[in-house]
């Protein structure tokens, strides 16, 4: 692979020992994808932030970094296993908070922006339109990649890391545009009424199509709330890191759609996807905000819960920044006095949830789909309004 100067010192260790093996694995992964070379990236999101996830291995892994490299990018990071501020409320134990507090400050430490959300994009790191960038966590990606058009692979937590502390990333897969080509046409043949309905039938279709690029024909109206749950389904159930809508997401209207294989969705495709996602009967909590609950979802939720006193809890997982906009709209109190909770910086999967429940209702396939093997949850999975009735 062809690397410039600023490269070259960085892989013969003129920048410190973690820069050279932080380009080490770039160069090794380029290789594997056959790269011709390395580009600068503008942003990245780091996966790997949950003690739950990564353990002391993991923690003691990024101490190491943090003791010598700083990013070079804007870096955000994924959901950790609590919220940060306000985890003795969640249930958490002592000893699980002190590591996760310091795999936080070992990000800190590197420079980075200490905001763990599965939506960045919604939160202050907002890639344009063809921008290269490296994100690891799915739902995001697919999001980064459909819905805006930027230019992102899979990463790994260690390559997204990589990527942060160099500046470059791989020029392979899906920063490529001939890589972008869709290989079925999905034709919606329902009405999808809501983002659970846009998160079953993204349940299916990553079911059906595994890691390849669904373009989607028949869907008249999509929000960016329905867009996300449709990405965070088919990333889940496959390993769909992009999708066109016809008509909708940026990069339709340029790709090729002919001569490839149909896939029909309708009425029952749709029910039966309801019905295969619900394990369980009677939930302990509900929880909304997989991926990370929009400022729009919250606003429905508070008028939802307005002035009622709910029977079950019920949390709901976002970003710090959009909680603190929610706070100072007056929402959350609306949702406290309802019975429930604004959780920021983590998520009903990456958190010890197992510890405190055993059937978990939710509106998001994503979480549907994790929540039984991560969590060992029973799930009900409903639109939110029928959650919340
Ligand atoms: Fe985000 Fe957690 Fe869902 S990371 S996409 S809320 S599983």
């Amino acid at each position: 692979m062809y690397l410039n100067k600023e490269q070259e010192a960085m892989l013969n260790g003129e920048y410190g020992s973690i820069v050279s093996k932080m380009m080490r694995l770039l160069v090794r992964l380029g290789d594997i994808y056959k790269a011709e070379k390395m580009i600068p990236v503008a942003s990245v999101q780091v996966a790997g932030v949950s003690y739950k996830s990564i353990g002391d291995a993991g923690l003691e892994f990024l101490q190491d970094i943090a003791k010598e490299a700083k990013v070079k990018v804007l870096t955000f990071l994924n959901p950790a296993g609590m919220d940060l501020e306000n985890w003795k409320e969640m249930g958490i134990s002592e000893e699980f908070a002190k590591k996760q507090l310091a795999i936080i400050e070992a990000f800190k430490k590197m420079g980075i922006v200490i905001s763990a959300t599965c939506t960045p994009y919604l939160a202050g790191n907002l890639p344009r339109y063809k921008q290269h960038i490296a994100w690891s966590e799915s739902s995001a990606v697919s999001f980064a990649n459909s819905v805006i058009g930027a230019r992102t692979n899979r990463e790994g937590g260690p390559s997204a890391l990589a990527a942060a502390i160099t500046g470059y990333t791989p020029y392979y897969g899906l920063h490529l545009d001939e890589n972008r080509q869709p290989h079925y046409i999905v034709k919606v043949n329902v009405d999808l009424n809501n983002s659970t309905d846009f998160a079953a039938m993204g349940y299916y279709i990553g079911k059906e199509i595994k890691n390849k690029i669904p373009y989607f024909v028949g869907i008249k109206e999509a929000s960016i709330d329905d867009l996300k749950a449709l990405g965070a389904a088919m990333a889940a159930s496959g390993a769909v890191a992009l999708y066109h809508v016809e008509n909708i997401t940026p990069d339709a209207e340029y790709v090729a759609k002919e001569g490839i294989e149909k896939i029909e969705f309708g009425e029952k495709e749709l029910k039966e996807t309801y019905e295969k996602l619900n394990s369980g009967e009677e939930e302990d909590i509900i929880i909304f905000g997989c991926p990370h609950a929009s400022l729009n979802e919250i606003i429905k939720i508070a008028k939802l819960v307005e002035g009622k006193k709910m029977k079950k809890q019920f949390w709901i997982c976002t970003s710090r920044a959009v909680k603190e906009i929610a706070k100072k709209m007056g929402l959350e109190e609306k949702i406290r006095e309802a019975g429930g909770k604004i959780i920021a910086d983590t998520c009903m999967v990456v958190s010890p949830i197992e510890n405190l429940f055993s059937t978990t209702a939710v509106n998001s396939a994503k979480a549907a789909h994790y929540l039984p093997g991560f969590c060992k949850q029973k799930v009900v999975f409903k639109k939110m309004e029928d959650l919340l009735r």
